[in-house]
């Protein structure tokens, strides 16, 4: 089996580690949370490959804090996954309060607050980046919620709600105020959603504000972006979402340019159909293989991304619905010849995972 799959080159950290609160954070680049697509299996690959912070997908802190079982079993983990945050949303002082004891409890070293989710079902109850809009409040609400947590809380944050209205570097320093140990900014508005380009100014303004460590987030998919964001922000750290979609050795890739290598090529087709099985195993493993399946069709489409042919692949990826058939496809099209790797996870303790609810920030 190729150094690829089964042996990583351990990535050269790029810069001495840095601390959220008492959590030390080996490196300087985070898996940034995708509801629907950082499932643990995806995060232990990207951690595999490099990511020093991983982050679940986000869940309801009410339904956490009133014991809704479905929603604390979203909050998967796997056992070597730490440094982890778990990441919440809502905007009420006691079940956000309450959700960092049972965060802490099952094993996360952070909980992240999502104050960036555009969704209208999350902003309508004040909640996601709605909460942006009234910077004092917010900050109240996190300072309470600071105090009763036995973990560091870190807050990921928009450029603001719309192009006349970016207030990130005000909410952040009201953040700070509140004891808000670290800030992810997606350097989009609420109104933009994932259109146009991350405003890396905002969040260089941002940084300069703050004296807690800043990710700066949106747009970096290369070495390139990465070393961008760095020198055009100054942030402590990246953290990547859809750059490392089908791509988590993209991690690697940054952290040998940061430390002045050549980045790594990227694996061969037939390494990429490796991982891609490996995926799937894990996603099966932890979903079942139902709704497991139902997952994989995006998830496996994102691997074919530059790779010959891999139009005719993701045409594949729309009709697949079993374990069995995307194994076929995949090794027709990546010329996939070796057996199919065992499930970077081990099965949930209480049977398959629920779907993860839609996200976003
Ligand atoms: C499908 C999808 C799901 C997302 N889910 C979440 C989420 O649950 N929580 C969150 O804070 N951000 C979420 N985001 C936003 C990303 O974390 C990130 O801020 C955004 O995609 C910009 O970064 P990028 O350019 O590296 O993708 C999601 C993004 C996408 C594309």
């Amino acid at each position: 089996m190729s150094q690829h799959l089964a042996n990583p080159v351990p990535p050269a950290k790029s810069a001495p580690s840095f601390s959220i609160g008492n959590v030390i954070i080996p490196g300087r680049l985070a898996l940034a949370p995708m509801a629907g697509f950082s499932n643990t299996a995806y995060r232990v690959l990207a951690r595999r490959y490099g990511a020093s912070l991983t982050t679940t997908e986000m869940v309801s802190a009410r339904a956490l804090a009133v014991g809704n079982e479905k929603t604390r079993r979203l909050l998967d983990r796997a056992d070597d996954e730490t440094p982890a945050a778990a990441q919440v949303f809502g905007n009420d002082p006691e079940s956000l309060s309450e959700s960092t004891r049972i965060v802490a409890d099952l094993g996360f070293q952070i909980v992240d607050v999502n104050m960036g989710c555009p969704v209208p079902k999350i902003t309508s109850g004040g909640a996601g980046c709605a909460l942006m809009n009234q910077p004092a409040d917010a900050a109240r609400v996190m300072e309470r919620m600071v105090r009763s947590s036995p973990i560091p809380v870190t807050v990921k944050i928009r450029a603001g709600w719309s192009d006349a209205h970016k207030n990130a570097p005000e909410v952040a320093r009201a953040l700070e105020s509140a004891g808000v140990a670290a800030l992810t900014v997606h350097g989009r508005t609420r109104e933009q959603l994932y259109t146009g380009r991350a405003d890396r100014r905002l969040i260089a303004e941002v940084k300069s504000n703050v004296h807690i460590p800043v990710f700066g987030n949106g747009d970096v998919d290369s070495p390139a972006e990465a070393l961008d964001m760095f020198q055009s922000t100054g942030v402590d750290g990246i953290a990547i979402a859809r750059g490392a979609l089908g791509r988590p050795w993209i991690f690697q890739q940054i952290e040998a340019m940061l430390a002045g290598a050549q980045p790594p090529a990227q694996p061969s087709p037939a390494e990429i159909g490796g991982l891609l099985l490996e995926l799937m195993e894990g996603v099966v493993t932890l979903y079942g293989e139902t709704t497991g399946m139902r997952m994989m069709r995006r998830l496996a489409a994102d691997f074919s991304r530059g790779v010959p042919g891999g139009a005719r692949f993701r045409e594949g990826c729309v009709r697949v619905c079993t374990r069995e058939g995307l194994i076929s496809l995949t090794r027709a099209h990546f010329h996939f010849e070796g057996d199919v790797p065992p499930s970077p996870v081990p099965p949930p303790k209480d049977g398959p995972l629920p779907l993860p609810e839609p996200g976003g920030g």
